[in-house]
């Protein structure tokens, strides 16, 4: 194997440990001795070991039996070692000490914490690096996490239910269900991928949503995040897990870059039309998931958007988008 296909490797397994290690990024390494792989490691859980420091320990087990020592081998890893001491030790302090010559790195970290002084630590040890094998894939795969570090905010991703006449919900107080149970299925998986959720005051009170990820698998539950300046019954089903945050400021620009320091790479916008449209209106959202029933709700029900056509006028244009049962999944970016 080469170094492309050996970072191919730990890039296709570090993925399955995305809804465990966020808002971590997900990092996979590989110690290879020339001929065969040693061992691979993978950050698997936020706050647990980190992936060089998982793939040295399993290493260790081979040690006089399949190498000799670690000068011999060379360390594949998606992301640039840490150089500093967060819920773990630093990273690259670790790979110097036990002696390995060679690093070959996916991409620089783009956390201003590491950004660069990882492979810094390594040069200045007589470590040989290799930087950026598939560095496209690995910035794709953490997409969230160098969004947040290249914009000092999170990703921002507003998702719309949405009956055939672009409406949201019916007028008054009581929930309205506008999608197939597969579509609030595949909201449960986008919710798992977030590690925010946000919604406003009149959804809380109207709906008692509980707006976690009910899914199948293990993952972070996303942290909720509440806009509201209204009184409200503090049983909703919102607030049975420990995990909110409320605001009752309508500035919307300075909630969100209130979260620069956060650990929060990304923000699931589940709201109605007013708190929608607000975040439309400042530019501060960068990707609509719409779900699109076949069914209409007819002239008393409320609107999305004033307009037809409103997603592509607010700058976004479709990227994708796929068959739910009789729904149409929709998903737009922002338009360059
Ligand atoms: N179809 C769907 O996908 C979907 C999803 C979610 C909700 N809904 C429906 O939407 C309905 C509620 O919609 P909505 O838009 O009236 O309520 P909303 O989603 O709750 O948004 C309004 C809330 O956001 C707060 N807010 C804070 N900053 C704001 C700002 N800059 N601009 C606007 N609001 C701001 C408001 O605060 P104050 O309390 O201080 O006024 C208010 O509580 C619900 O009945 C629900 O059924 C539909």
């Amino acid at each position: 194997m080469n170094f492309e296909e050996l970072m191919l490797r730990a890039l296709t397994n570090a993925e399955s440990f995305k809804y465990t290690a966020k808002p971590n990024p997900v990092v996979g390494a590989i110690l290879w001795n020339g001929n065969e792989i040693i061992s691979e490691g993978y950050h698997e859980v936020y706050g647990s070991h980190h992936a060089e420091i998982n793939a040295i320990s399993d290493a260790k087990k081979f040690l006089g039996k399949k190498f000799d020592n670690f000068s011999e081998l060379t360390l594949i890893c998606t992301l640039e070692p840490c150089s500093h001491v967060g819920k773990t030790g630093s990273c690259a302090k670790k790979i110097v000490s036990t002696g390995i010559k060679k690093v070959v790195i996916g991409s620089i970290d783009p956390n201003p914490k590491v950004a660069g002084k990882g492979i810094e630590i390594l040069k200045k040890n007589g470590v040989d690096v290799v930087v950026g094998i598939h560095e496209d894939i690995v910035k794709n795969q953490n997409k969230y996490f160098f969004f947040k570090h290249t914009n000092n905010r999170p990703y921002i991703i507003l998702k719309i239910a949405s009956s055939l006449d672009g409406k949201s919900h019916m007028q008054g107080d009581e929930r309205t269900i506008i999608t197939s149970k597969a579509s609030r299925e595949d909201v449960q998986i986008l919710r798992a991928s977030c590690d925010a959720i946000l919604t406003g005051g009149n959804t809380l009170i109207n709906d008692n949503p509980r707006m976690n990820a009910r899914v199948s698998f293990p993952t972070n539950q996303p942290k909720k995040i509440l806009l509201t300046s209204k009184e409200y019954d503090k049983e909703l089903n919102f607030f049975k897990e420990n995990n909110v945050q409320i605001f009752k400021n309508q500035d919307l620009t300075k909630i969100i870059n209130s979260f620069k320091d956060q650990e929060i790479c990304s923000i699931l916008v589940e709201a109605g039309p007013k708190l929608a449209n607000s975040f439309l209106n400042l530019d501060l959202i960068d990707e609509i998931i719409a779900y699109t029933s076949n069914a209409k709700l007819g002239n008393k029900a409320i609107s999305w958007f004033k307009e037809n056509n409103a997603i592509e006028n607010y700058g976004f244009k479709l990227e994708s988008s796929y068959k739910i049962e009789t729904d149409l999944k929709e998903i737009f970016k922002k338009n360059g």
